[in-house]
């Protein structure tokens, strides 16, 4: 069956269709796919049937893996029973332990692991079981985004790095042996251009990392706090982004170089597990 390429319509994200991703993918497939990836910025396949080991397997066709972020809780029950390239992403809890991250709260805009000096460029989750509603995952475009920035705001952060905190999750938690963050200017974390450049593509993008404990680099706080709040204010507009409500067997992976992402919160009382492969990247430029 050929491989079909179905754009969403909105700002980005494609479903790729024709594809059984328990199975190696032929070079001619994978170049589809993998053009396809750069033009959508999100790619979904649906209905997959697949192991850890699949995931994996399909991750690794864009690059080498990194091993899963450090989270709120100990996960070591959870990663050892998998993969240490695996990150479970889920409110189960079993013998009081929860067997993932993230529970059932909101997950925030962000940029998967962009607090490490090379975040990964891409992230790919699989969907094992998923709550009646809620847990939406939404993605924007910051190709588009930038492009779209206001000229005054386009000329405040041209030229100019941004801290990413490293010490909270996407929901707002420490993560293990972290300390809360008084003054932003001392945040752990990795500092990147606030404009990147995708390495592939060769596109300019707006690269923010989270807001929670961001900070512009040689500003002011005050000024920088500012500028932040109307750059994550314009990169939240609707039209940049797409929303996907999850079936189980979906798979999306996304460029974490020029899009954010975020979850909606769900009801706690039900299960929500999915399992995460991050490809690896190198320094942002
Ligand atoms: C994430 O990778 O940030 C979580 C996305 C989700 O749980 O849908």
């Amino acid at each position: 069956m050929p491989v079909e390429i179905i754009p969403t319509g909105a700002a980005l994200g494609a479903e790729v269709r024709g594809l059984d991703l328990s199975r190696p993918l032929s070079d001619d497939d994978f170049e589809a796919v993998l053009q396809a990836w750069y033009d959508h910025i999100v790619l979904l396949f649906r209905r997959q049937k697949i192991s850890d080991d699949d995931l994996i397997g399909f991750s690794r066709r864009f690059g080498d893996l990194d091993i899963a972020p450090a989270s709120a809780t100990d996960m070591a029950g959870s990663q050892t029973k998998s993969r240490p390239e695996i990150w479970i992403i889920s409110n189960v809890v079993e013998d009081g332990k929860p067997i993932g991250a993230l529970g059932d709260k909101e997950a925030e805009w962000h940029t998967d692991m962009s607090y490490v000096d090379e975040p990964p460029m891409a992230s790919c989750l699989y969907s094992l079981e998923i709550p009646d509603s809620g847990g939406d995952t939404s993605f924007a475009n910051m190709y588009k985004a930038l492009e779209e920035l206001p000229d005054d705001l386009r000329a405040a952060i041209e030229g100019r790095v941004c801290n990413h905190d490293s010490s909270t999750t996407s929901v707002g938690e420490l993560r293990a042996g972290a300390n809360e963050v008084i003054d932003v200017t001392k945040a752990p974390g990795a500092k990147h251009p606030v404009i990147r450049t995708h390495p592939a593509t060769g596109g300019k993008s707006l690269y923010l990392g989270r807001r929670l404990n961001g900070y512009i680099e040689d500003l002011p706080v005050a000024e920088s706090e500012a500028l932040l709040d109307r750059l994550w204010a314009h990169c939240a507009k609707p039209e940049f982004a797409w929303t996907h409500q999850w079936a189980v067997g979906d798979l999306l992976i996304w460029d974490n170089r020029c899009a954010i992402h975020r979850r909606d919160a769900f009801d706690g009382s039900q299960r929500r597990v999915m399992h995460r492969a991050q490809i690896k990247g190198k320094q942002p430029f």
